[in-house]
């Protein structure tokens, strides 16, 4: 029996692809529910941070508990980023219901069919909306048709919704009620909760924003963490309203939060369980955070890397998946080779490094993990950086990661969507239809080859229309080798990267050229040469002149003429002298994009 004050409560979220409008939405629910007052309102009150804010994206989780019409209302606003798959999953994990909103004028997309799999895997009851019903252009119908097919459901079933106008925003927290089961958890038992998220409180250390699965706990109480076995006590507890509330308990199916004086997150992760006893086994579902893609991070100046450091260490205190060591390269000096999630979290942190810590910052080619089979070892090297490749002559085999791709387009763009996968290794799978004019196309593609250029590439040959979503999907065999880059006869480290063999001169052809664009003129004449091995695939000049930023100038105006020397002289502080020829750090970035 569940007792009557759990029976009242439902626990869920939204589920959306980017831009679908679940922020928006999230905010007519704590208005239409009186949480937060009008007056205080502030657009997107879930999304905090300053960047996600700007960007219109959320990264970060931020749950609110809302009382209507006698129930307690558990919302818990998801990332849409596929970056951050895994924290969706957790925070699926901790509630019974998902509100699947979709776009009325963009249609189902690729991050709405990956989130939906992950919503059913965990079988939550969905809701499925669609959203943006004012807009003209709205294509409600066709989209409700699509959503009744592919759930089963009858059109009925679908409820029209506007999070700018609040037209179908009761009705939809109305099904929640109806339909989402409370809670089953049972308070009798010794207490333990799902993290779904963690942050870090200069004042606080580790709060954890947790679901309450079994039992209850109250305040001081002594805790413990499953899977990284660390023990503490829960100085205080509390809810969202959205901010934090201490209400010094909290029982099964609620959801709250833990002070828990930890002083890394990296003690209290996502997904993992936090108890009263270590008898109790983890929740399921717990896993690391893995890093997908690296990349080296140096200060422009290369002497601020005590800064650095000090910046990534900040950052990491609230960011569990970033990860970083020490490196030094001859060219750039100190800086660190750093592990993120995905391209998206690389550029947060990139952002929030130069922002927040004012550090003018060097982002090297972003790399995959390779894992290089050599002679006399069985297990794998895992190679993180060009840099770190082995001699050709110890090399046995390279793998690389693979990851599933799932692309929904219209069907016009079907062929082109096709060829500008295929083209970067993207192997064909199945295409489905969500309707006559939409489909979903899978490929199995290399995870290099979705890191270069290929999110920009598929936006401009389908007219923007198409989104993509990818999953891991293990390693695989690859013929790839490292590409070096020479300018002035002497390797740039930070430039090598990772080729396949039999693209090799194309690359290195294109690359060569490219910097002999961006690379600045020098009084000498400079070449710049691509190398695989010893060998040179591809080579380029530089004609030699001399840079006169003032030689336009005929006259006597002093004052101009110190501002562009002054303007020169700020020029050259930003490019790091390598050898003899200074390289600018938009160099490294342009190589990216090829
Ligand atoms: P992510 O956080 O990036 O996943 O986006 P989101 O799904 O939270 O979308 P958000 O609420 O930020 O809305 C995206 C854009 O659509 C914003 O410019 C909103 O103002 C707009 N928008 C959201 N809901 C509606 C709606 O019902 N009608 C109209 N006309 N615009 C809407």
């Amino acid at each position: 029996m569940i007792p009557v004050e759990q029976s009242r409560i439902r626990n869920f979220c939204i589920i959306a692809h980017i831009d679908h409008g679940k922020s928006t939405l999230a905010d007519r629910f704590l208005e239409v529910t009186g949480t937060v007052e009008k007056r205080r309102m502030r657009e997107q009150v879930l999304d905090q941070m300053d960047i996600e804010r700007e960007r219109g994206i959320t990264v970060k989780l931020a749950p609110v508990r809302m009382t209507w019409q006698g129930y307690e209302l558990n919302l818990i606003d998801t990332p849409g980023h596929v970056d951050f798959a895994y924290e969706v999953s957790r925070s699926l994990a901790a509630v019974e219901g998902a509100i699947l909103l979709v776009d009325a004028t963009q249609g189902i997309q690729a991050q709405t069919l990956a989130n939906l799999d992950l919503a059913k895997a965990q079988g939550l009851t969905i809701v499925p909306v669609v959203n943006k019903v004012d807009l003209p252009n709205a294509d409600a119908d066709t989209v409700i048709d699509d959503l009744s097919v592919l759930l089963g459901i009858e059109p009925e079933a679908v409820i029209r919704a506007s999070g700018k106008t609040g037209v179908g925003v009761p009705e939809i927290l109305k099904r929640v009620i109806d339909t989402v089961p409370p809670p089953s958890g049972q308070r009798d038992k010794p207490f333990r909760a799902l993290i779904f998220d963690s942050v870090y409180d200069g004042y606080q250390g580790v709060v954890v924003y947790i679901r309450a699965v079994d039992g209850q706990l109250e305040k001081n109480a002594a805790v413990k963490l499953i899977g990284t076995k660390a023990t503490t006590t829960a100085l205080d507890i509390g809810r969202f309203a959205p901010e934090r509330v201490a209400t010094g308990a909290i029982s099964a199916g609620e959801i709250g939060y833990i002070v828990t004086g930890l002083k890394t997150v990296n003690d209290a992760r996502v997904g993992d369980t936090i108890s009263v006893t270590s008898e109790h086994e983890a929740l399921p579902g717990y896993r690391p955070l893995l890093p997908m893609v690296y990349a080296g991070i140096y200060t422009a100046s290369g002497d601020d890397a005590a800064e650095l450091r000090e910046g990534l260490e900040r950052l990491r205190l609230n960011d569990a998946a970033l990860q970083f060591e020490p490196e030094q390269s001859p060219a750039l000096g100190f800086g660190f080779r750093c592990g993120f999630l995905g391209l998206l979290h690389l550029d947060i942190v990139r952002e929030r490094l130069q922002r927040e810590h004012k550090l003018e910052i060097i982002v090297t080619v972003p790399s995959v993990a390779y894992h290089v089979f050599t002679t006399g070892s069985s297990e794998p090297l895992v190679v993180r950086s060009p840099m770190e490749l082995p001699d050709a002559s110890r090399i046995q085999r390279i793998e690389e990661p693979m990851m599933h791709l799932n692309v929904v387009s219209p069907a016009e763009y079907i062929g082109a969507v096709m060829t500008a996968t295929q083209e970067r290794r993207g192997e064909f799978e199945k295409i489905e239809y969500l309707d006559p004019t939409r489909a979903v196309m899978s490929f199995t593609i290399p995870l290099a080859s979705i890191l270069v250029d290929y999110y920009d590439t598929l936006k401009s040959v389908t007219a923007g229309y198409a989104s993509l979503n990818y999953l891991f999907a293990g390693y695989r065999t690859a013929d790839v080798t490292r590409m070096d880059i020479l300018v002035a006869g002497e390797p740039v480290e930070p430039l090598a990267s990772m080729v396949y063999r039999d693209t090799a001169y194309r690359i290195g052809r294109t690359a060569v050229e490219k910097l002999k664009d961006i690379l600045p003129r020098q009084m000498f004449e400079v070449k710049i040469q691509a190398a695989l091995g010893g060998k040179i695939i591809a080579s380029a000049r530089i004609a030699p002149m001399r840079k006169d930023v003032i030689a336009g100038l005929y006259g006597g105006d002093v004052t101009r003429k110190r501002k562009l020397l002054e303007k020169q002289k700020k020029g050259k502080r930003r490019m790091k002298t390598m050898g003899k020829v200074d390289i600018p750090p938009t160099a490294y970035l342009s190589l990216l994009s090829r």
